[in-house]
């Protein structure tokens, strides 16, 4: 089959690698319809992310149709279109029975750092990912969801993480009935984060970014202000004159360990690794949030530690939320949302381009050329 394939650093390419097999009763084989790009996977990329190991294949955002299951499985069956979420969660330990199906107990070697999850090294257990043709999916019955007939398969792509985490990103915000909510990162996650704040009752919406594209976009797709961070000298500063000296209610980090904006973080969290990735935006939440406000965080950082001011945060009586995205527990809203024509999630898909051509699609995405904001990789075969 054709799949895509981590060569090192800023080197990925498509190659015939052997299909996947059942290697366990609760293992499906899922025939790939779609899969995209993610910001998390240029950290692959990008050579940020520990044990990456070259010859796997990335892609934890797919959906395809069910071509073999396992002999334990029952929910499943060969023929079904589903979504499958980027998290790989048991359904039954502790974790799972509390909805935090990011953090199951049960799919990933190292447990106790992270959940497994589809295509994003062996930190989070080394399964191959869905920037394939075929893909082994574990525990099939309890993730993979059948994609209604009502929806399209470019929604339902996207419904395997990007918007079910900025929902997620606005819900752990706990935005009240009027609120200002800042959102930092125009990517795909911070769009919807925006559009989602608003479905939970905020009054202002601002998002901040420096890619004047993804400014434009997001302006008109979510209603929303827009601050460009090269204009601005100090943004806790700004984010004040903007809301009566106070700060926002609510910050939100959709950015993570590559961002841009402070060259000291850069030097010290990107390129010397001395820190778990630059925690510019983390700085910048903690100081543009009011007093008593409330920090999310979804923008993923490195495993070790980042130098963040969290004196301010206790001086300031913060509550800090964050976690990876449990995607299976907002998918029945989600859809009400989609069919309800309240969001339209495949309005941020700007590329969809054949499988074979995955080199040229990373470095794309990666370098925002293009007006690129979400890439959908295609395999050979399927219709686009
Ligand atoms: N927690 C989860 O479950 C989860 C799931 C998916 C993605 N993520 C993470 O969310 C983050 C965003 O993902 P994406 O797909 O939208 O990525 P993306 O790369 O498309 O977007 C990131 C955006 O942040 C902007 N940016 C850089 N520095 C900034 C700064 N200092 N202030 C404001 N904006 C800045 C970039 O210009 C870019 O537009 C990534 O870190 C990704 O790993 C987390
Ligand atoms: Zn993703
Ligand atoms: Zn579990």
């Amino acid at each position: 089959m054709l799949a895509m394939e981590y060569r090192g650093p800023y080197r990925v390419r498509a190659v015939h690698k052997p299909e996947p097999q059942i290697e366990h009763p609760q293992d499906a084989i899922v025939q790939v319809t779609r899969s995209c790009i993610c910001g998390s996977d240029l950290h692959l990329y990008h050579g940020l992310v520990p044990d990456t190991r070259v010859g796997t294949t990335f892609g934890h955002e797919f959906v395809g149709r069910v071509v073999e299951v396992g002999s334990g499985v029952s929910r499943l069956k060969v023929g079904d279109n589903v979504l499958v979420p980027f998290n790989i969660f048991c359904g039954s330990c502790f974790f799972c029975e509390r909805e935090l199906y990011s953090n199951c107990h049960n799919t990933n070697p190292e447990a106790t750092a992270v959940g497994g999850i589809f295509g994003y090294s062996h930190t989070t257990g080394g399964y191959d990912g869905g920037q394939a043709q075929y893909v082994r999916v574990p525990m099939a019955d309890v993730g993979p969801t059948v994609i209604p007939d009502d929806i399209s398969l470019d929604d339902a792509v996207l419904l395997t993480d990007a918007l079910p985490t900025g929902y997620q990103a606005a819900e752990m915000g706990d935005i009240r009935e009027g609120d200002t909510v800042v959102i930092f990162g125009a990517g795909p996650i911070g769009i919807f984060a925006a559009k989602s704040a608003w479905l939970m009752g905020a009054g202002r919406v601002i998002v901040v970014d420096c890619v004047d594209y993804r400014l434009d976009f997001v302006r008109q797709y979510a209603q929303c202000e827009t601050v460009d961070f090269r204009e601005v000298e100090d943004m806790a500063i700004h984010i004040k004159k903007m809301t009566d000296w106070l700060g926002a209610d609510v910050c939100i980090d959709c950015v993570g360990c590559e961002a841009s904006g402070n060259f000291m973080q850069r030097l010290t969290g990107v390129k010397m690794k001395l820190q778990g990735g630059a925690a510019t935006v983390l700085h910048w939440a903690i100081n543009s949030v009011r007093k008593g406000g409330t920090v999310s965080i979804v923008g993923v950082y490195g495993p070790t530690f980042n130098a963040v001011p969290i004196g301010n945060a206790i001086n300031k009586g913060l509550t800090l939320r964050m976690n990876q995205a449990s995607v299976k527990r907002h998918l029945p809203r989600l859809i009400e949302h989609i069919r309800a024509g309240r969001i339209e999630p495949s309005r941020v898909i700007t590329h969809k381009v054949p499988l074979e051509e995955v080199a040229d699609a990373y470095h794309i995405f990666s370098s925002k050329l293009d007006n690129c904001i979400k890439t959908i990789l295609v395999p050979p075969g399927v219709a686009h």
